[in-house]
């Protein structure tokens, strides 16, 4: 395989140090090479430099001319719902006339609408729907992506969902705890269910397994029994929490060691403390808060905690039907006071962190999977400051160029 040469970069910017995740001021630290080469070998980073540095290359030497551009770690979404068919646009349009979100998931639309729609599609379908998902993110700068199953819940749906993502080279998470379906007369019926027939397969797919603690979805009691479960069987723990109500998300993932509490948005002064001086990461969704017209997470509050923060698209048809990091990027700086290189880290390094995969993904370093976000821009805050900007002139996928705008 030809060596790629990404050469006369305007600047290349990667969160400074090796370590993950990123708290409190090395949130902040930005290495950054003004006039630079990324040179990449065997799909990883094998050197990084000012040009002026550059040594003579041998061999065969594939040149990539990145002038005017600038070059950031592959993004990483932590969060994302690809899995799903249909789309909620009526939906959308309700809720543009004052429909409420839980409102219509309690009325039987929402989540269990594209249950419906998803369970119809079949299995090839299925996996052309997430790989197009995937290709829309591609397209945004995303080169690691997690994707969650949630819209079949039942045991084929479900096992096609996981299948899908990872056909698709995403990280799959079971969300197998996202709604009870109506065949199951409560959620205990369901779980008795999933727990059984589900997870043993489920298990031998997914990376993760993530529940949506909320009222009119899961409780921290049947939350509990089902991350246990999953734990058991060998699964990382992330929790959907406090995304309308705060209702006990946070001291249970701390207590089972779970990765991530994602969303936040109800998260008051306690949590955020318990947060900050625990290992478990605080996911930021600002689009879906966008999306649904509610409050924004408390972020500025949860970084000077000294919480480890992440951010992510949280990409699906209901409440976030957007693919775009970029976005996600522009929200930090202008809706939860976060600086671009705060952002920067929390959607490359500390993103990596709660997939487990920082030790090689989401910086610009020797030895790093070579991922690259290439920028049609002067500089590389650009990335949030160009509000829904055509941003992103390629992306580099371990080492080959896997998209041109
Ligand atoms: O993260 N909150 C629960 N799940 C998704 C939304 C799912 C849907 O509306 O279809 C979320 O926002
Ligand atoms: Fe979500």
């Amino acid at each position: 395989m030809a060596r790629l040469l990404v050469r006369d970069l305007a600047q290349v910017a990667t969160p400074a140090g090796l370590g993950a995740p990123l708290r409190g001021a090395a949130l902040r630290e930005v290495t950054l090479l003004e006039d630079a080469y990324v040179l990449c070998a065997d799909g990883a980073v094998e050197a990084v430099g000012r040009m002026e540095s550059l040594p003579a290359l041998g061999g065969d030497v594939e040149e990539l001319d990145g002038s005017g551009l600038c070059a950031l770690p592959g993004l990483v979404d932590c969060h994302t719902h690809p899995a799903w068919g249909g789309d909620r646009v009526a939906e959308f349009a309700l809720r543009a006339a004052g429909a409420g979100y839980e409102e219509l998931h309690a009325a039987g639309g929402g989540i269990l609408s594209t249950v419906a729609a998803t369970r119809a599609l079949g299995e090839a379908e299925l996996a052309a729907r997430v790989a197009e998902h995937a290709r829309w993110m591609l397209a945004h700068g995303t080169t690691t992506w997690e994707g969650k199953s949630g819209y079949g819940l039942d045991r084929e749906t479900e096992l096609a969902s996981l299948r899908a993502v990872r056909a698709a080279g995403g990280s799959p998470t079971w969300l197998g705890a996202h709604a009870v379906p109506p065949e199951y007369a409560d959620a205990d019926a369901y779980l008795d269910f999933a727990l059984a027939e589900v997870l043993p397969d489920a298990a031998l797919l997914a990376d993760a397994a993530d529940v949506f603690l909320e009222r009119g979805a899961f409780d921290a009691a049947r939350a509990r029994r089902y991350l246990e479960a999953c734990r058991d069987a060998g699964l990382a723990l992330r929790l959907h929490g406090d995304q309308f109500t705060e209702s006990g998300a946070v001291p249970l993932a701390i207590e089972l060691g779970a990765r991530s509490v994602d969303h936040l948005e109800a998260t008051g002064p306690e949590g955020i403390a318990e947060l900050a001086g625990s290992e478990v990461a605080a996911v930021l969704l600002p689009a879906s808060a966008l999306f649904l017209d509610r409050p924004m997470p408390p972020a500025r509050a949860l970084a000077d905690a000294g919480a480890a923060i992440a951010l992510a698209t949280d990409f699906n048809p209901g409440s976030a039907f957007t693919t775009s990091l970029p976005l996600v990027a522009s929200l930090a700086c202008t809706q939860l006071q976060l600086a671009p290189e705060e952002a920067l880290a929390a959607m490359t390094v500390n993103a990596a962190h709660v997939l487990g995969c920082a030790t090689d993904r989401g910086r610009i370093a020797s030895g790093y999977r070579a991922d690259l976000v290439l920028l049609d821009a002067p500089d590389w805050r650009y990335l949030a400051y160009h509000l829904a900007g055509d941003v992103v002139a390629a992306v580099v996928r371990a080492g080959s160029v896997a998209f041109r705008r």
